[in-house]
């Protein structure tokens, strides 16, 4: 049987024009190590490593929406965790990772296709999270003020950002709250 998930074609890099894919797939139990591992090399410190393990053992946890990129092994990671606005659950988006040496070839940005759509499929309303507007925006983000979202910390507005799904309404407004883990990374 076929391996389960989307195979992309990566643009440039040395892969290029040889065939290479990259499969898209949910985490499995398989995969914690090497996520661990990714994630200290993509932000070359322990922090958003020990704080995805501590969302895999939280209550804001989603299975379905932490993905894996897979090559030979594996190569980035995406989730999305419970958050909420005011009182409405929505989506927390991040940590983002990708292998160094993988950086720069489609590899997030196809991650980030796959969380979103699937967050969308789930009806969730809204994704938002912390981050460069300017990577971001590709992928339909806009600050968090323009659907009148804030976040927690009046110092995150410059890259607090949403990007709404089809389950949004516009009631879905007020101040976005991550899950307790985020507290203390
Ligand atoms: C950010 C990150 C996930 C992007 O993954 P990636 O696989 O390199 O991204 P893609 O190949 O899909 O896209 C690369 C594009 O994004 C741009 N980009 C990457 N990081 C960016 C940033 N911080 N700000 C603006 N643009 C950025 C690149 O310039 C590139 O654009 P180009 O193709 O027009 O040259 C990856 O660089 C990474 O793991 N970084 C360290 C961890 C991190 O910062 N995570 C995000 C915060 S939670």
């Amino acid at each position: 049987m076929p391996p389960i998930g989307a195979v992309i074609q990566l643009r440039g890099g040395p892969a290029r024009g040889h065939g290479v894919a990259v499969l898209i797939r949910r985490e499995g139990p398989e995969d914690t190590a090497a996520i661990r591992e990714i994630t200290v090399a993509a932000f070359a410190r322990p922090v958003e490593a020990a704080l995805v393990d501590e969302l895999r053992d939280s209550e804001a946890w989603i299975p379905a929406l932490s993905m894996v990129a897979v090559e030979s092994g594996v190569i980035g990671h995406v989730l999305c965790t419970r958050g909420q606005v005011d009182d409405a659950p929505v989506l927390a988006l991040g940590p983002l990772s990708v292998r160094p040496d993988r950086q720069r070839t489609g590899v997030g940005s196809a991650l980030m296709h796959a969380v979103l759509g699937a967050g969308d499929a789930l009806g969730e309303p809204l994704a938002a999270l912390i981050g460069d507007p300017r990577y971001y925006g590709r992928f339909g983000f806009r600050l968090g003020g323009e659907y009148q979202i804030t976040p927690p910390v009046a110092e995150w507005l410059p890259h607090f950002q949403v990007r709404l799904l089809t389950g949004y309404r516009r009631e879905v407004r007020g101040t976005f709250r991550f899950a307790e883990p985020f507290d203390r990374a």
